[in-house]
């Protein structure tokens, strides 16, 4: 599910250009082997680093700058991981050159507190002997603006580097147990990054109304509303607690319909499945939130930069970060959407509809 570390340099690259700031000035030459070799490391490869360019691979964030980064969904630590190592080069290079820098924070949210833990330990790992602090923080990115903005020390205006990489990790829907997945399984149908937050998904089913839960399956499934309606009816009636009672609910409502094929509810669980955890998570909303928040937590050149993999929330990313950037005080980085190249999606097939834009706080 990660986007290559690259690409996100690669919107610093843009950034670079955008302040009309020279690279070779800022970074120094020192680091820019370091940095191919990271990147390379990081599995851009040789062929990727030579296409995207010299001018493309500058880090937005800065040490000089005293940077402050907050990666809103850490996962498995892969984006934190490699913006740590990177922290790490910039303070060699400092020293090297005789210079100080203030201390590089890196706040790491995640909802998720096993994912947290992981993630957490490993990038600490890696800035073993450098002085970047790494603080988790576990809870919903929609708090970011309180838990970051009202930091005594960082405050607001201060963030030179806002990551947001949303969804779910491969290792949430591997594991069966968490009623991510619609794979067959006993497991309870839960859905919920955090389970100590919320309600899980069976409960969410006999909370809400049937009209709510068509709404559901129509504008977050992108289903058609006769299919969501009959569905909706279904599940309200067969209230489902495990994923196997989800998926018999399911083919039961789907096969009812006219002219459907024995495989149209195969083909429709991943998206159903899918809706359900959207609304039980309250994705939408907490991207939402997320992105109100992002004006008085940058600083001035501070970039923010959101990797979805959902029609809806790309749309959502686009429009805010087109009305960000409407009256000049936010520059649009990514016109079109920045995708994975076919090397990425051929590693990583989850990654294939991820889509990255970004913004620059000017
Ligand atoms: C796609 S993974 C991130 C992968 C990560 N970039 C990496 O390099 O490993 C998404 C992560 O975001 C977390 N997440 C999803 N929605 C969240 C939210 N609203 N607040 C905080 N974390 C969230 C999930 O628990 C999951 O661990």
């Amino acid at each position: 599910e990660v986007l290559h570390f690259a690409r996100l340099a690669h919107v610093g690259g843009v950034a670079e250009r955008a302040k009309g700031k020279g690279r070779r000035a800022r970074v120094g030459a020192g680091r820019d082997s370091r940095w191919r070799g990271h990147r390379s490391g990081e599995g851009g490869g040789e062929g990727e680093s030579e296409s995207e360019g010299e001018g493309d691979s500058s880090p937005a964030w800065r040490c000089e700058e005293g940077a402050i980064v907050v990666d809103c969904t850490a996962g498995m630590g892969g984006h934190s991981a490699a913006i740590a190592r990177d922290l790490c080069c910039q303070i060699e290079d400092m020293k090297q050159r005789g210079k100080n820098c203030a201390t590089p924070r890196l706040f790491m949210f995640d909802s998720d507190i096993s994912n947290l833990q992981y993630a957490v330990s490993n990038v600490k790992k890696v800035c073993e002997g450098h002085s970047v602090e790494v603080e988790g923080v576990h809870s919903n990115f929609r708090h970011v603006g309180e838990r970051v903005g009202g930091h005594p020390v960082e405050g607001e205006g201060k963030v030179s580097y806002i990551l947001a990489d949303i969804g779910f990790c491969s290792t949430q829907v591997d594991d069966v147990e968490r009623g991510f997945s619609y794979r067959m399984s006993d497991a309870v149908l839960d859905m919920r990054y955090n389970q100590s937050e919320g309600i899980p998904a069976w409960q969410f089913i006999r909370n809400v109304g049937s009209r709510q839960l068509e709404n559901v399956f129509t504008s977050l499934g992108e289903l058609p509303s006769g299919v969501s309606k009959r569905l909706a009816l279904t599940l309200s009636s067969h209230k489902p607690h495990t994923v196997n009672e989800m998926r018999a609910a399911v083919a039961e409502a789907l096969t009812k319909g006219k002219n459907r094929s024995p495989s149209f509810h195969a083909e429709q669980m991943p998206q159903i499945f899918q809706a359900l955890r959207i609304a039980v998570n309250d994705e939408l909303g907490s991207l939402i939130t997320l992105m109100e928040s992002i004006p008085s937590l940058l600083r001035s050149g501070g970039i923010a930069a959101i990797i979805s993999f959902h029609s809806l929330e790309d749309r959502l990313v686009k429009r805010k970060f087109r009305e960000l950037s409407k009256d000049g005080a936010f520059t649009l980085l990514t016109s079109k959407p920045v995708c994975p190249s076919d090397e990425e999606k051929a590693e990583n097939a989850r990654a294939r509809s991820a889509k990255l834009r970004a913004v620059m706080k000017v």
